[in-house]
């Protein structure tokens, strides 16, 4: 949450923060704001939008080559002007932008305002800015000096960026539990909370680490930890291309990450899977394969979309492996003193590899001997990194807000780790896992096939545009989809929509159907169906509106249903892929119809950096 850009070289600074911010926007759109060096610091800052930032300050002299930005998901103080990034110190010297929480902020402020310090926002970033112009004044230090000593007092996350009037050419950085990332040029430094800002100018990247402090100008890079000893930087070749960031002719990010999942689940099999052969290749998960399968049992680990990644996992790691697994939602995890024994396996599944819950959740478990296995999108990243192994996804930059491509990629290497450790365990037969392999094999033509076969959705979004509540079933492998249907509608249509396991629907959800409801099924052909088709006509016979997702050719499900919208064939396993589709266009063309900002909704941010 909350992007953060900075730029120090020869070329003009204020086009680069503005264009990498943009890209940034997944991270939070609450304000904006730069601060530039123009023979003395000047800061612009708005409430809204990057857009509404550059709109406000058309004419004023903008010419700058230092300079850096950010984009606010708010925490401390409400979505304003006054608490827009960057901030001023007291003495107007220092500007600094910050993604994260100082959890310790009212008791360093409490000191500052009995030393005579008014505070002009309500953020924690204005109090850890004064605090270290105050350690600067009060230690007569230099501020690399004291912002050292000022971290070492601060409880919480951070990224900071810092300039100072009398240093015009140097940025000060600091780390602890947000991305931050830093673009080596000739003579030039750029810095991003992740690299999509620097992609056009420079390929060569540093990843900060956590207590990490780094000292930039255009020629030098110097990093130290807070103990102020150099750390080597560690220069990494990027491999991602700008097209990959761009919305390539469609409206949306969102659509476009949706159109892409054909492309994305083949490039996350590609190289791994071989159908032919009968061969899985996951070099991170062979590593660790005999105590995977000698696991008591698994913990997946996650939030949002990727909870729900795990939760299908679940039931294809229960079913193939034979193991115990659990799902846990991160925030829970990490707070609950949970009984971890040396020799568990826990899977941490997280699109942006930030997540302040995960990341947390899985170094607890870590500490208390368990095996992390990362499930990651974005390469690099810090779950990525504290992960002893793993696989990544592979889906490219997702950008939309709601999370689609991760989904069906993470459900594609979930797959196949299971299939892996469950042939090698031989708790499923060849014959089975051979004809899994060439299922998993088929599902980005069947993807495909369900795109093209989607023309209705637009039309049922204009339908039931209009409606307030939403009710999503399914049983087994589709329980879970009818989670992530619902959780979609909700993030981009605003519309109040609840999951849940079909049978469970008569312990409560029943009362509220009427003629009003849609009800969504997700009621492709499995070993759940009949089951699924019964649920079907109890809510038929109470009125509510059936909307299904449905295999091709299922007669039964269709004439039962008052709108459908189809899937091909495909074996229950792999069946999440493919169902979850539908339910990805109808959230999007619902908002759509809604006149929404689908890729930026309402107050959500899509790298959640704080707990
Ligand atoms: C936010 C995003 C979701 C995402 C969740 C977990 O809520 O809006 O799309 O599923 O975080 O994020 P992660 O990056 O860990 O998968």
């Amino acid at each position: 949450m909350c992007g953060i850009v900075g730029y120090t070289g020869p070329r003009e600074a204020y086009p680069i923060i503005i264009k990498g911010l943009k890209r940034l926007e997944y991270r939070g759109y609450d304000s904006t704001g730069v601060a530039l060096q123009n023979g003395g610091l000047k800061v612009y800052k708005k409430k809204g939008k990057v857009a509404e930032l550059e709109d406000a300050i058309v004419g004023k002299d903008l010419h700058a080559h230092v300079g850096i930005g950010h984009t606010r998901w708010a925490t401390h103080g409400e979505p304003s002007d006054r608490n827009a990034h960057p901030h001023q110190s007291a003495s107007g010297k220092l500007a600094m932008i910050h993604n994260g929480i100082i959890e310790n902020y009212n008791q360093l402020k409490q000191e500052l305002i009995n030393k005579g310090y008014t505070f002009h926002s309500d953020t924690d970033t204005e109090v850890l800015l004064n605090f270290i112009e105050e350690i600067r004044n009060n230690n007569q230090c230099d501020l690399e000096e004291a912002v050292r000593v000022a971290l070492k007092r601060v409880t919480g996350a951070y990224v900071i960026l810092l300039l100072d009037e009398d240093k015009p050419d140097t940025i000060i950085a600091a780390r602890k539990g947000s991305p931050l990332v830093i673009g080596v040029g000739k003579g030039e430094h750029f810095l991003g909370s992740d690299a999509s800002p620097m992609l056009e100018y420079t390929k060569e990247v540093v990843y900060v680490n956590d207590y990490e402090l780094a000292i930039i100008t255009p020629d030098q890079l110097i990093l130290k930890n807070l103990g102020n000893e150099k750390i080597t930087p560690y220069v990494q070749k990027l491999d991602l291309e700008l097209a990959a960031i761009e919305k390539g002719g469609y409206d949306h990010f969102m659509l476009k990450e949706i159109f892409e999942q054909p492309q994305t689940i083949y490039d996350c099999l590609r190289g791994r899977l071989d159908a032919e052969a009968g061969t899985i290749t996951m070099s991170g998960i062979q590593q660790y394969a005999e105590q995977i399968m000698n696991a008591n049992r698994i913990v997946m680990i996650a939030c949002g979309t990727s909870w729900h990644a795990g939760l299908v996992a679940e039931y294809i790691f229960e079913e193939l492996c034979r193991i115990n697994v659990e799902v846990e939602y991160a925030s829970e995890f990490r707070y609950r003193n949970p009984v971890i024994s040396k020799g568990d396996v826990i899977i941490a599944i997280s699109q942006s590899g930030e997540t302040a819950d995960t990341l947390v959740a899985i170094e607890n478990a870590k500490s208390k001997g368990a095996i992390i296995l990362g499930v990651v999108n974005v390469v690099g990243s810090s779950i990525a990194r504290t992960s002893h192994a793993g696989a990544y996804t592979h889906a490219g930059p997702e950008i939309g807000v709601a999370s689609t491509k991760a989904f069906t990629a993470q459900l594609a290497v979930l797959t196949m780790i299971a299939l892996k450790i469950g042939y090698i365990k031989g708790s499923i037969s060849q014959d089975r896992y051979m004809h899994l392999l060439k299922e998993l094999n088929e599902v980005p033509e069947k993807v495909a096939w369900t795109l093209k076969h989607s023309d209705n959705i637009k039309k049922l979004a204009e339908k039931y545009k209009d409606a307030h509540d939403f009710l999503y079933l399914g049983r087994g492998y589709n329980f879970p989809v009818a989670l992530e249907g619902a959780l979609k509608l909700k993030e981009i249509s605003y519309i109040h929509a609840e999951g849940y396991p079909a049978a469970e629907m008569k312990h409560g959800p029943i009362a509220l159907v009427d003629e009003n409801l849609p009800v969504v099924f997700v009621a492709t052909k499995d070993t759940y169906h009949e089951k699924v088709v019964s649920n079907m006509q109890e809510i038929k016979a109470r009125k509510g509106k059936v909307i299904s997702v449905i295999t091709e050719g299922d007669e039964l499900s269709a004439s039962l249903s008052n709108d459908v919208m189809i899937v091909p064939e495909a074996d229950e396993i792999v069946a999440p892929m493919l169902s979850v589709v539908p339910l990805q266009l109808l959230a999007y063309y619902i908002g759509v119809a809604k006149q929404l900002d689908v890729d930026k909704p309402r107050n959500l941010a899509k790298s959640v950096t704080v707990e």
